[in-house]
């Protein structure tokens, strides 16, 4: 099968959700905040592509701070990780993304959870 990467359509697939996932963000009203405060949303819309493609088997490398060390102190709730879930689902619809590659990426976000929330 193909890798999720090709699946999700390489780099340009994952630079279009990424923005779309970031663009929610800032408008749900659960997790805005958090975005609005943030120091260089452009640098870590660039961190995402990078580690969204890395992980889903691309060729690029990831050149961002890891899960625990970037989340640390921010002290993330379940409600809010689940929110921000939503949107990443949101934006795979919007983009017609398939079911299985839904499914890919969600647990791919699950099994990240503990070096997220209330870190
Ligand atoms: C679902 C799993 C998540 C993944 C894979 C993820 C991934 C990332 C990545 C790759 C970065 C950039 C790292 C860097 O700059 O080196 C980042 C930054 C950030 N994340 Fe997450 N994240 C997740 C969930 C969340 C949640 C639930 C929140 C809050 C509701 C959140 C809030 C932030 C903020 C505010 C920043 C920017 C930090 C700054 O530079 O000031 N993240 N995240």
């Amino acid at each position: 099968m193909e890798s999720l990467y090709n699946r999700l359509g390489a780099e340009e697939g994952i630079t279009t959700l990424v923005n779309d996932v970031v663009d929610l963000h800032f408008a749900n009203p659960k997790i805005a905040t958090r975005f609005e405060i943030a120091e260089d949303v452009e640098h870590s819309k660039r961190m995402l592509v990078e580690f969204f493609c890395a992980g889903s088997g691309g060729p690029q490398e990831y050149t961002g701070r890891d899960m625990l060390t970037t989340h640390k102190g921010m002290n993330i709730s379940e409600e809010e990780y689940m929110s921000a879930i939503d949107d990443v689902f949101s934006a795979m619809d919007k983009n017609n993304i398939g079911e299985e590659e839904k499914k890919d990426v969600l647990s791919i976000l699950y099994s990240l959870k503990g070096d997220i929330i209330r870190v």
